[in-house]
């Protein structure tokens, strides 16, 4: 059996969607079973527990060869994922994917970046088997910026003219879900990224090919962005480390472009216009 944990999130849902259409049975860790109702299906059982209660962890993981182990991103993340991991080995699970972040490591620059390298440690040294999978930042982090490009035809963020190799998290379901299914993917760390590092102004360019109207990307000061994230109901921990995480991203060292997508997710990438015209509902103006 396959256990997932956060799969009713942004990047879990698309890995339980991606191990059903192969046909994979597998089971998802969910706090509450009635809320994440939709999320099951033929080859999605749920259960409940809760990875900030590790004596909850026991019965979902009974029974269990294979995790994805991806934690929201919260102070807690590494105590959690230190808890799955124990738990996992004691309940005789043989093999952990951890969802982790690009550049991950324990002296990275960035604070998620840290708090994933953490994480990794602990899984390197619990003696599993294991797979890091890095992505880097998501498109679908855009859809955040969804209303501003619906009322104003812009959108701002603390990125200067820096370029990163943002990706689809579909194409980062698509390794997941072969990390998870297929043999040889054991103590390897994919980089996932998607087919091209853009910068904003080049991203506020293709909405605007797809959209069909000007798209402006507004460069904002560090204080401004966070002031915005703070007002639009972010907590104030979160939008912190936001603003670390794109001073990171402007210092130039998330613009690598791997080819795991196509090699170990066996598809081509999708581009950044494509997930526009996916979503274009999302964005579009008023009136459209
Ligand atoms: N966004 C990016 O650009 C990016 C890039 C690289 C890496 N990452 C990493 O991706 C991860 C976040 O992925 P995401 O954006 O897909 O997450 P998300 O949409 O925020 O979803 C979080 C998931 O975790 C579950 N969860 C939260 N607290 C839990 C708990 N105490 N016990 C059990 N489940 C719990 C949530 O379940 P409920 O339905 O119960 O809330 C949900 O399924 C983070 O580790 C982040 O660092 C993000």
């Amino acid at each position: 059996m396959i256990l997932l944990t956060g799969g009713t999130g942004t990047a879990g849902s698309e890995i339980s969607k991606a191990l059903a259409r192969m046909e994979v049975h597998h089971r998802s860790l969910v706090r509450d079973r009635a809320k994440a109702a939709a999320s099951a299906g033929e080859y999605v059982e749920l259960v409940e527990a809760d990875l900030s209660r590790p004596e909850t962890l026991a019965a979902a993981l009974d029974g269990v060869e294979k995790a994805l182990l991806l934690t929201a991103a919260s102070p807690e993340a590494p105590q959690q994922e230190r808890d799955f991991i124990r738990q996992a080995k004691r309940a005789g699970v043989r093999y952990v994917v951890k969802f982790s972040a690009y550049g991950a490591s324990l002296n990275a620059p960035h604070f998620f970046g840290r708090q994933h390298g953490q994480g990794e440690r602990e899984l390197e040294d619990s003696g599993l088997a294991f797979t890091m999978l890095r992505p880097n930042g998501f498109f679908q982090n855009f859809l955040g910026s969804a209303a501003s490009i619906q009322s104003r035809s812009a959108f701002h963020a603390p990125a200067g003219g820096m370029k990163y190799s943002a990706v689809d998290v579909r194409d980062i379901a698509a390794v997941a879900a072969h990390v998870l299914t297929e043999p040889g993917h054991q103590w390897q760390r994919y980089t996932i990224t998607g087919p091209e590092a853009l910068s904003h102004t080049e991203i506020a360019e293709r909405f605007s090919q797809v959209l069909g109207r000007t798209i402006r990307y507004l460069d904002v000061p560090e204080d401004a962005a966070q002031d915005w994230l703070l007002a639009a109901g972010m907590p104030a921990w979160t939008a912190e480390k936001l603003v670390d995480l794109y001073r990171y991203y402007r210092s130039g060292a998330a613009a690598e472009v791997t080819n795991h997508v196509e090699r170990v997710g066996r598809k081509a990438p999708i581009a950044f216009q494509q997930f526009v015209r996916d979503r274009a509902a999302a964005f579009a103006g008023p009136g459209a």
